[in-house]
This record gives structure tokens, C-alpha cells and sequence, in this order.
């Protein structure tokens, strides 16, 4: 073995490296998982006990001469990867990278935030995974309700008792079980449903929930409350209308839609040629969700809406495709530039 080490150490100092790739070849040639050390070191274990202090010792040496011709050719080329901290200028001005655009569900769930924050409402999040309580029961879902079926709700490892949150209206419920009246809240979240995607469809979207219970609230403060955040949304001129509807949640029940602020009420496609659109449910708390979160009904009353950021978002910004605002295309979210 000494005889191979030594005639090694001649050829490693022969060897001639003069570009990158040549450095490359000599590497993996001799320091490689298969190259001549590892083979090297294999052979080293077999050395007989007398001759090991002497042979580890060339060996080791021939180790060292390999790295530092290595050495020698990075310094020489000075190869930039090989540069150590110390070469930097640190006082060297860096290139402006711009920061990314807010993305626009955010951009609009911020404003939402604001339009009720300026009313005295707080904001609250809760949990996604949600137990049958709190995203159904509670609600005055019916047990036979096709909402529970698993067509729609995504349940969590066969357990039906544990799914993903149909919609926020389940922190209306965490809410109310935590506080008593007065409740002035907004709740933002992500909600799922088991929806084929779709240009008007998916299977992750955003939700923002609201609910104000207290004594002696009625049916006018829900229209005023909703008449001042679709004018602080979508510009003063924009008017709302109330359809009768059904939740199990609220009784009575609407639906809300805002005069279509693209064509201004003419009539267009995105209004379908009705000059209206429909943006969010809403009604007054039915007592027995009340009573199922301890609080009087005979005393209180509430009302709720839920609304679907996505869709004020397409509304705002007239866009057609739902499958943009999960696809992060830069084309797409850069044209949200500065806004927040
Ligand atoms: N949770 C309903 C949905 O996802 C929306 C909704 C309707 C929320 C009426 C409410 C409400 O708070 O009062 O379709």
C-alpha cells in the first residue's frame, strides 16, 4: 500500500487542471463516494496493526495534497462560489427589489375590515377544522340537511362528527358561546366545499361573516348597516335590494344585491342584464341559535350576513375567472400594484 500511496502523491502533483472542468474531473476522481481516497480508506482497514500509524499518516498527507491542489486552481481562477464572507463589499449599494403586490383577496378583505371597523365592529378568526356542533348543529341545521351531506363537506378521515368549515358562519357560534351581549363582530376565514373548480366555482374560497346581537336590535339596523358598507364598497351611488330567502341560522332571511356597478344598472353580462348582483346572505339570528349558545332570546336579538370575498373581488376588479386568485400568476397579481 505504500508503494500505491507514493506513486499517488506523483500523480496527483502531474496531474494538470486548467479549467473548471478538468478541477471537476480530478475531484470526483480522487475525493468521489467511488474514487480513489474512498477506495483508499477501504484498503486501510485491512493494513496490518503495526503498519497503521505509518501508512494513516501518508495516507492522510496524500488526502491533504489533493485538497490543496484543489485549493490552488480555486484561488488562482478565483471562482466566485469559492469566495469566502470576507471578500464582500459590504458597503456596496444592493439592487431595488421591488416588494410583491397584495393579493387581491386581501387587498378587499382589508377593506372590508375597515368599512366595519369604522362601525365598532371587531374582527375575529377561528379554527378551519370544525366539529358538526359549531358548523351545523348549533346552526339550526336539520339533521337531513343536504348541507352535512359529503357531496358537500369535506369530512376528516371518515370521522363525520369532524370536517372542514362550510362556511364562517361557525364563529358566530364560537363567538356567542365565549361572549354575551353586546357582539359587534366580523369573522374572515377560508371555507371549503367539495365543488368541482370551475371559472365560478372552487373548492377553497373566503368568507367573511358578521353578527351584531344585542337588546333591542332589529331588522333596520341590518339594512342600514348593509345600505353603508355596499356604499363605502362600491362607491356612494350604489343602491341594494332585499330578497326574502332561507337559512336555517336567521328567520327572517334575505338575500342582498347591490345594483351592478359595472354598467351602472342598465344592464350588462356581468349582471346577467338584470342591473343587479347578488353578493351576500344575511337575516336576523334565529332565537334557537341564541339559546343554543346561552343567550337569552327574550332579552336579545341579532342579526348576521355572510358575504364571499371572492365574489365582491370579481365585482370590484370585473374579473371572470375565479381560478386566477389561486393560480399566482405574476401577470395577474402584479396588476394589483400599490394598492392594500
Ligand atoms: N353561511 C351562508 C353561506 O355560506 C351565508 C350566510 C347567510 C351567512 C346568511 C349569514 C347569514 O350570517 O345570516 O352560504
Amino acid at each position: 500500500m505504500l508503494d500505491k500511496l507514493n506513486s499517488l502523491f506523483r500523480e496527483v502533483q502531474d496531474t494538470s487542471i486548467k479549467t473548471k472542468e478538468e478541477l471537476e474531473l480530478f475531484r470526483i476522481h480522487y475525493q468521489g463516494r467511488k474514487g480513489i481516497l474512498a477506495g483508499l480508506f477501504e484498503e486501510f482497514k485491512t493494513v496490518p496493526h503495526e503498519q497503521k500509524r505509518k501508512t494513516g499518516k501518508i495516507l492522510n498527507d496524500l488526502k491533504m495534497a489533493i485538497q490543496s491542489r484543489i485549493d490552488a486552481y480555486t484561488q488562482e481562477s478565483g471562482s466566485p462560489e469559492e469566495t469566502s464572507l470576507s471578500d464582500f463589499d459590504l458597503t456596496r449599494p444592493v439592487t431595488y427589489m421591488e416588494p410583491g403586490p397584495r393579493h387581491p383577496l386581501s387587498i378587499v378583505r382589508n377593506q372590508i375590515i375597515g368599512i366595519f371597523s369604522r362601525l365598532g365592529y371587531t374582527v375575529a378568526e377561528d379554527r378551519e377544522i370544525e366539529d358538526d356542533w359549531h358548523n351545523f348543529t348549533a346552526l339550526n341545521f336539520p339533521e337531513e340537511h343536504p348541507a352535512r351531506d359529503m357531496q358537500d363537506t369535506f369530512f376528516i378521515e371518515k370521522n363525520p362528527d369532524i370536517a372542514l368549515r362550510t362556511h364562517t358562519s361557525s364563529v358566530q357560534i364560537r363567538t356567542m358561546e365565549k361572549n354575551q351581549p353586546p357582539i359587534r363582530s366580523i369573522f374572515p376565514g377560508r371555507v371549503f366545499r367539495n365543488e368541482v373548480i370551475s371559472a365560478r366555482a372552487h373548492c377553497i374560497f373566503h368568507q367573511v361573516e358578521g353578527l351584531s346581537v344585542d337588546k333591542d336590535v332589529s331588522f333596520r339596523d341590518l339594512k342600514q348597516t348593509l345600505l353603508y358598507f355596499a356604499k363605502e364598497m362600491f362607491g356612494d351611488d350604489t343602491q341594494i335590494r332585499l330578497r326574502p330567502s332561507y337559512f336555517p341560522f336567521t328567520e327572517p332571511s334575505g338575500e342582498m344585491d347591490v345594483s351592478c356597478n359595472i354598467c351602472g344598472g342598465k344592464g350588462c353580462n356581468i349582471c346577467k342584464y338584470t342591473g343587479w348582483v347578488e353578493i351576500l346572505g344575511c337575516g336576523m339570528v334565529d332565537p334557537a341559535v341564541l339559546e343554543n349558545c346561552n343567550i337569552d332570546s327574550e332579552i336579545y336579538t341579532g342579526f348576521a350576513f355572510g358575504m364571499g370575498i371572492e365574489r365582491i373581488t370579481m365585482l370590484k376588479y370585473q374579473i371572470k375567472d375565479l381560478r386566477l386568485f389561486f393560480e399566482n400568476d405574476l401577470r395577474f397579481l402584479n396588476q394589483f400594484k400599490g394598492a392594500f
